[in-house]
């Protein structure tokens, strides 16, 4: 009775602020700088500018109907500019969540899409439960270590993250990948404990893996496992409890402190990381790379790392000192992107670089020449090459396109999982390891809610993407 009541609340006030996918087309991604700077408007992981089929760029986005007609008013006369509705059909029948636990309190292990027959489907998405029990699973039935994060989230859960293939020396791990740091992103965790699954069923049976059209053999799947794998597969645990249960499209985290009731609450964690956090102080006046207002979806919390999650995703490193490659799960919009995610990069002036107070105030203006973000040539070749070698698997795989490209994009971000980990190695005088960090966006534009298809889909494209990362990153050097 109280949990229906609580759900019904919780549909109400989602309904209040139901968010429409709308597609915004333009001659050129410059038409959308001024629509992608007010930090109330709901683009995604982050805006991306897309070329479509007839030669214009699309920027998908998610807005409340007031937001649809303030934007339809304000651009009525410039005729470059249209906002199209997209249809919500396939929010009424996106997978359904899992009930109940699959896994049985950690006694059964989960198995992945990689050694099942093909064709063969899972038929729902884990819930917050089943995720933990799933990494119980792989630790009951294979050598999998899990352990307790040190700090309880907001709403007291105890986060866990878990590691494999390397033995128990914590130096010998250098391949770290999280998911569910953005709640409505449905399938991050999944795809990733499926393939854990996969490699370990692999690993043991003496197989390969097939993932559509693209097969990895016995010998790929143990050397991906001997380079140490650390997994964090719920990021955001308070935020997916509240997605799931009220189909509210949640991002953030679920910390009051800044607001209390409806969109002000919570932080966005993938702002909050200690990469150029402050981004009024370090950012151009014209960009806003994250927000300061509690209710926008890019809050970037009190403080950098503010928020428990932060902290915990940050610890890996601290207990893992040898990590090298690191990779962020996200969706919905088909790609895979490398640093830098603050300005463009450029590799002929260090001194131009995102620890140098000369240019605070300059930095975020993609496309000018005031700000640019300093990468070792050899490090950006390498990052693109790793890229590039993961999107041209999931494609193999047979079901859709992917890109990789700078994650800058159309727009910076300040305080993101990725740059966090590729700045540490600077931000810390090279006392630290150089960690490679990625965004994977599985799925398609705004569609964070996938069918089932969709949903197996992916489980497919990821986890061919995760082989062939593993695979181009050990080529390049773990060490
Ligand atoms: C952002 O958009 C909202 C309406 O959707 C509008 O009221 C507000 O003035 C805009 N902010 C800026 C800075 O343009
Ligand atoms: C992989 O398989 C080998 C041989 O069966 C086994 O000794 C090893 O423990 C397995 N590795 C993991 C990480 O499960
Ligand atoms: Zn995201």
């Amino acid at each position: 009775m109280k949990h229906t009541l609580v759900a019904s609340l919780a549909f109400a006030a989602a309904l209040a602020r139901e968010l429409l996918p709308v597609k915004i087309l333009a001659p050129s991604a410059d038409h959308f700088r001024d629509i992608v700077s007010n930090d109330t408007y709901d683009f995604g992981c982050r805006p991306m500018a897309r070329p479509t089929a007839d030669g214009q760029m699309e920027l998908h986005a998610l807005l409340t109907r007031d937001q649809i007609t303030y934007l339809n008013h304000e651009y009525r006369s410039v005729d470059a500019i249209s906002i199209r509705e997209e249809s919500l059909v396939k929010r009424a029948t996106s997978a359904p969540i899992g009930t109940g636990d699959r896994f049985q309190a950690g006694t059964v292990a989960p198995v992945g899409l990689g050694t099942k027959p093909s064709g063969t489907t899972i038929a729902s998405i884990m819930n917050v439960a089943e995720i933990k029990s799933a990494v119980g699973g792989l630790v009951t039935k294979y050598g999998v270590t899990s352990y307790n994060l040190p700090y309880a989230t907001f709403n007291g859960a105890t986060q866990y993250a878990a590691y494999v293939g390397a033995g128990a020396d914590t130096s010998k791990y250098h391949l770290y990948l999280s998911a569910a740091v953005h709640a409505r992103e449905r399938g991050g965790p999944d795809n990733l404990v499926y393939w854990i699954s996969d490699l370990l069923a692999a690993n043991a049976s003496g197989g390969g893996l097939t993932y559509g059209q693209k097969t990895y053999t016995n010998a790929q799947v143990k050397s991906v496992l001997a380079a140490g794998i650390v997994f964090f597969p719920l990021v955001n645990p308070d935020g997916v409890a509240y997605d799931q249960s009220s189909g509210a499209l949640w991002r953030k985290n679920r910390n009051t402190k800044s607001g209390s009731s409806g969109s002000s609450v919570g932080v966005d964690i993938n702002r909050n990381f200690d990469f150029l956090w402050n981004f009024k102080k370090y950012f151009a006046s014209s960009v806003a790379p994250a927000s300061t207002s509690p209710s926008s979806e890019t809050f970037y919390g009190t403080a950098a790392a503010s928020e428990p999650e932060t902290k915990n995703h940050v610890s890996v490193y601290d207990k893992f000192p040898k990590i090298r490659w690191f990779l962020d799960i996200h969706s919905a919009a088909g790609d895979m992107l490398y640093s830098w995610g603050d300005d463009d990069d450029q590799s002929t002036n260090t001194a131009m670089n995102f620890l140098s107070a000369t240019y605070d105030g300059k930095r975020g203006t993609v496309g000018d020449t005031a700000y640019k973000e300093y990468i070792p040539s050899s490090d950006l070749t390498a990052i693109k090459q790793v890229a590039a070698a993961t999107v041209a698997a999931m494609k193999a795989v047979g079901g859709r396109s992917y890109i990789s490209q700078q994650s800058v994009g159309l727009y910076p971000t300040s305080g993101a999982s990725d740059d966090y980990a590729f700045s540490r190695y600077w931000a810390k005088g090279g006392a630290v390891n150089k960690v490679y960090g990625y965004t994977m966006e599985f799925g398609y534009s705004t569609n964070f809610y996938p069918t089932l298809a969709e949903f197996n889909q992916n489980i497919l494209d990821t986890n061919a993407g995760f082989m062939d990362w593993a695979l181009a990153a050990i080529a390049v050097g773990l060490e």
